[in-house]
């Protein structure tokens, strides 16, 4: 008997204003995996990220996590939501909070825990991410690459079924690549199962050989970079990975 994938998307199709932007994409996630999702801009990555979390209402199709149904009627979006670590582009802290408080909040007010506990559980993801002894600042006096273990320590504290990132490097210094990589490693060290989606071949080739290639809104091809780079009868996947990764 094989495994059960943690999440299983199937035929994900979904249309804005009459434009197929998800035109069936079928996905595996394994419990403690890692799977990087690359493709050109404006190809969907972020609408099947959405459609994780239903910030976006798939057209047809289905997702399952854990093996219940995500998408459809009934489904409890707020319990869906908490298990789901997602990290967004902009990282989305509250400035007017601080880097404990950012983390704290959803515990508080999603979790019901007492200020102690959720300060707790917190500051434990925080030393986690080697953010500890930032816990009293404000976002805007922490650089990019900070806000964005702030963001991630976020997540951690729900702990979320999986980690979602959609582009995690694109508000960073390209200098601060290989340190999101070896985050991300790290994560996947410690048994997270992570969704990260990038257009950065670079950041994908750190973080792992293999990789699915996204187009057109379907799933066109899946292996290793160096693969894909170099013996795909597609051209335009072999330029897509062949160039960006200097190869
Ligand atoms: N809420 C929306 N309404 C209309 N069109 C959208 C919406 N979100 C995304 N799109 C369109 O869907 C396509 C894919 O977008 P997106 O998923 O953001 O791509 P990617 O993340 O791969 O760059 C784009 O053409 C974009 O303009
Ligand atoms: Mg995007």
């Amino acid at each position: 008997m094989s495994p059960v994938p943690l999440i299983q998307v199937r035929e994900l199709v979904k249309d804005f204003d009459g434009q197929r932007v998800l035109a069936g994409v079928n996905l595996d996630i394994m419990e403690g995996g890692i799977k990087v999702v690359m493709g050109p801009s404006g190809c969907g990555k972020s609408t099947l990220l959405r459609c994780l979390n239903r910030l976006v209402e798939p057209t047809s199709g289905t997702i399952h996590l854990r093996g219940q149904l995500v998408t459809g009627a009934g489904v409890d979006v707020r319990a869906l939501r908490q298990g789901i670590g997602f990290v967004f582009q902009q990282f989305a802290l509250y400035r007017h909070l601080t880097v404990l408080d950012n983390v704290s909040l959803a515990l508080r007010k999603l979790r019901g825990m007492r200020r102690l506990e959720a300060e707790q559980k917190a500051m434990y993801e925080l030393a986690r991410l080697d953010m500890a002894a930032h816990r009293d600042k404000y976002p805007g006096q922490i650089s990019g690459g900070q806000k964005q273990r702030v963001a991630l320590a976020r997540a951690l504290a729900m702990d979320p079924a999986v980690v979602v990132m959609d582009e995690p490097t694109s508000a960073l210094d390209p200098l601060l690549t290989r340190e999101v990589a070896q985050l991300i490693q790290r994560l996947h060290g410690e048994k997270v199962t992570l969704l990260c989606v990038t257009h950065d071949v670079l950041l994908a080739r750190s973080i792992t050989e293999q990789v699915v290639f996204l187009d057109r809104g379907v799933v066109r091809a899946e292996g290793s970079i160096e693969h894909l780079s170099s013996a795909h009868p597609d051209a335009l996947i072999r330029d897509f990975f062949g160039r960006e990764s200097g190869a």
